[in-house]
């Protein structure tokens, strides 16, 4: 069987290790098994550019951050809009030139989109669900989530020291697009008074009350705000439309602005913080070397079964698979009465609505 093996979105740690789990099983359950790596993602795919891999390549790179195939991003939408350039074609022209049985496609939500429409345009694919933000579709976790919660963690927690030292506030932006996951688990991990996220949109006076009755006992505060945050008004106002009033206030990114509003309401000082990409680079947690092993071996399982138009999903602490068409397009994200946005609430944490 010949099995072509792709990385794509934006990278995190573990993609090595899912690959690894993949092969190792794979050589496993069928020993002639040729895997052929697609190199930077799709972009790969569209310019032919792909490597017969050694199953040694495997060994060795359980803890290796990154992806020794490289990744790239290419947006579903604009993949569409450019069928007419032959970026389509010339991807079915690569998968049948490596004459693969199947591509296995380790990718976020952007990349499953990209499965899906491969899939339906006749090519077999697998999809291994890797994403910081944890926000593919009827899976309860994707791989590469831990590792950056351990970051955004470790990042509250320093902050926190330095926070109470010198009586700051401080505003931690956490990635996640547009999914609150990682400032939910990160925040509640790190112990953040106040927890932001795009799922429930924050009014500014009651952050702002909320920084001060926090200094009214303790003369530092932290918060946790995801990177995708907005408030009530701007949740009402498409993409486009926000965007515009954001540039026309002259405020920054969202954290910024928030910050601007505590100091001049408060006169606090308040500082943020953007932990950024480390959340993506580095080794892999232990939690993610165990999942990344678990979800690679089992799409080894899914492609020995022939069993394609899929991607791997975790459910109730048990593998299984779902159709690419029923998850593409679809945003697993953070509902306003989630356990953990309910336990929080019950130890005062305040998200700001
Ligand atoms: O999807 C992973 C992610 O890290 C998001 O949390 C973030 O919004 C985005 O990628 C950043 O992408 P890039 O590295 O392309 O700027």
């Amino acid at each position: 069987m010949k099995i072509g093996l792709l990385t794509s979105g934006g990278d995190c740690a573990g993609l090595n290790a899912g690959m690894r789990g993949f092969g190792k099983a794979l050589y496993a359950l069928i020993p002639d098994a040729e895997i052929y790596g697609v190199l930077d993602g799709y972009t790969g795919l569209v310019n032919g550019e792909y490597r017969k891999m050694n199953p040694e390549e495997f060994s060795g790179i359980l803890t290796l951050g990154g992806t020794i195939l490289g990744t790239s991003r290419m947006p579903y939408k604009k993949l569409a809009a450019d069928d007419h350039n032959g970026k389509t074609d010339a991807m079915k022209e690569s998968y049948r030139k490596m004459n693969l049985d199947v591509l296995v496609v380790l990718g976020g939500n952007g990349s499953h989109k990209t499965a899906a429409y491969l899939s339906a345009e006749g090519l077999n694919v697998i999809g291994l669900p890797k994403t910081i933000d944890n926000d593919i579709w009827d899976t309860d976790m994707t791989f590469g989530f831990h590792s950056a919660l351990d970051v955004a963690t470790d990042c509250i927690d320093r902050i926190q020291t330095t926070a109470a030292s010198h009586k700051r506030t401080f505003i931690v932006e956490i990635m996640g697009n547009k999914a609150g996951w990682l400032t939910l688990y990160a925040g509640l991990a790190g112990g953040a008074n106040i927890i932001l996220l795009p799922e429930i949109p924050y009014s500014p006076k009651k952050v702002i009350k909320a920084v001060s009755s926090r200094l009214e006992n303790d003369r530092f505060c932290v918060i946790a705000a995801a990177e995708g945050i907005m408030d009530t008004d701007e949740a009402l106002l498409g993409k486009k439309e926000r965007v515009a009033l954001r540039i026309g206030r002259g405020e920054g990114t969202a954290s910024n602005r928030i910050a601007k509003l505590i100091g001049d309401a408060l006169a606090v000082e308040t500082r943020v913080v953007v932990p950024g990409h480390v959340q993506r680079g580095g080794i892999p947690s232990a939690y993610d070397r165990i999942l990344c092993t678990q979800i690679g071996a089992y799409g080894a399982k899914l492609v020995s079964e022939r069993r394609f138009g899929v991607g791997a999903a975790v459910v109730n602490g048990r593998m299984t698979y779902n159709s690419l068409v029923d998850i593409a397009g679809k945003t697993k994200l953070v509902p306003s009465d989630h356990e953990l946005v309910k336990t929080a609430r019950g130890i005062g944490i305040s998200f700001g609505d």
